[in-house]
């Protein structure tokens, strides 16, 4: 059993939520991921990491309450336990060497370009993050990444901080006003992340993005979360979840993802009806279904 130390909403949709799990904090680095499960009814979920504190033998995850199981999750309350707490999955980001980056976080995805982003500033490199949200109301971590960058940009889609457009447009500025980035890493919505890739192959910078594919298993097993990359299939959980932002076929990517939504929607379902049981049976049988249909 695993104790929640804290949650915290950070905004009408996003939680951040502190676990202990004193293993797993000494191992964990950026970019790398776990998988909870709530309970022996729960479906298991990869979550990736956003703070380790190894001396409190804790590690922080943030996560918006869009399916069955997050929303489950953001109700739990300091003193509940999590059944299973694993990991840590994936591999780390490649971030050894990088002296010039920009960071790029959309929306929920600042939570995982924040360790990258402290990290890289920790071991000394020039860090520029720029994040984009809908609304000023959804900002995320503005402090921390003050605190652990070079320079930090904010976008919202709405202009209500007074910074109207998208993440891709203040890294266009960037690069014009003459940043020579050596790395770029996005992380956030797939078509974000296929923009991003786009602006930086012309000026031909090395970009990596964080896919996000549904994962079953965690352990490259049931192949649910297969992403396009160059000529074949990877899987998200064991190659990456980093891949070259310039092989990844993003399309392909958002073509599954779509795919998968109609499970989600049986999923919250069930759980607004209070049937987690039910959920996770329909998950699985959709999953199975889409599996075999070769998806
Ligand atoms: P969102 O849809 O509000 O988008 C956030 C920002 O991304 C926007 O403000 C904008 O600046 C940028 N963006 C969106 N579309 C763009 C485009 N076409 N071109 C350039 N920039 C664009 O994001 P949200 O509602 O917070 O959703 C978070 C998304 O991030 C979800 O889709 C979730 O699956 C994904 N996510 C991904 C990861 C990952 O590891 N890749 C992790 C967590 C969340
Ligand atoms: Fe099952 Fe990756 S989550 S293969």
């Amino acid at each position: 059993m695993y104790p929640i130390k804290e949650v915290r909403a950070l905004n009408n949709e996003v939680t951040k939520m502190v676990v202990e799990a004193l293993q797993i904090s000494k191992k964990i680095k950026p970019g790398q991921f776990i998988m909870l499960r709530i309970d022996e009814v729960g479906e298991r979920i990869p979550l990736t990491m956003n703070e380790a504190d190894p001396v409190a033998g804790t590690v922080t995850i943030i996560f918006q309450a869009v399916g069955a199981t997050t929303k489950q999750l953001a109700k739990m309350k300091a003193g509940d336990t999590l059944l299973d707490f694993a990991g840590p999955f994936g591999n780390p980001t490649q971030l050894e060497g990088a002296k010039r980056v920009a960071v790029i976080g959309g929306g929920l995805g600042t939570a995982i370009a924040y360790p990258q982003a402290k990290f890289l500033y920790e071991q000394g490199a020039m860090v520029d993050v720029i994040t984009g949200f809908r609304t000023k109301d959804l900002i995320l971590l503005e402090d921390e990444i003050n605190a652990h960058s070079t320079s930090q940009i904010i976008m919202t889609d709405d202009g209500s901080n007074g910074n109207q457009g998208l993440v891709t447009e203040a890294l266009q500025r960037r690069i014009d006003e003459g940043a020579n980035y050596d790395l770029v890493l996005a992380v956030g919505p797939v078509i974000m992340m296929k923009f991003v890739a786009a602006l930086t192959k012309k000026y031909g910078i090395k970009t990596y993005v964080s896919m996000n594919p549904l994962m079953i298993d965690g352990t490259g097993m049931c192949g649910g979360c297969r992403v396009k990359v160059g000529d074949g299939y990877k899987h998200a959980c064991v190659d990456g979840p980093d891949f070259d932002g310039h092989l990844v076929d993003y399309d392909d990517a958002m073509r599954r993802g779509a795919s998968y939504r109609s499970f989600e929607n049986v999923a919250n379902d069930a759980v607004d009806a209070a049937d987690a049981a039910a959920a996770v049976d329909a998950a699985a049988a959709e999953h199975e279904c889409l599996i075999g249909r070769g998806k």
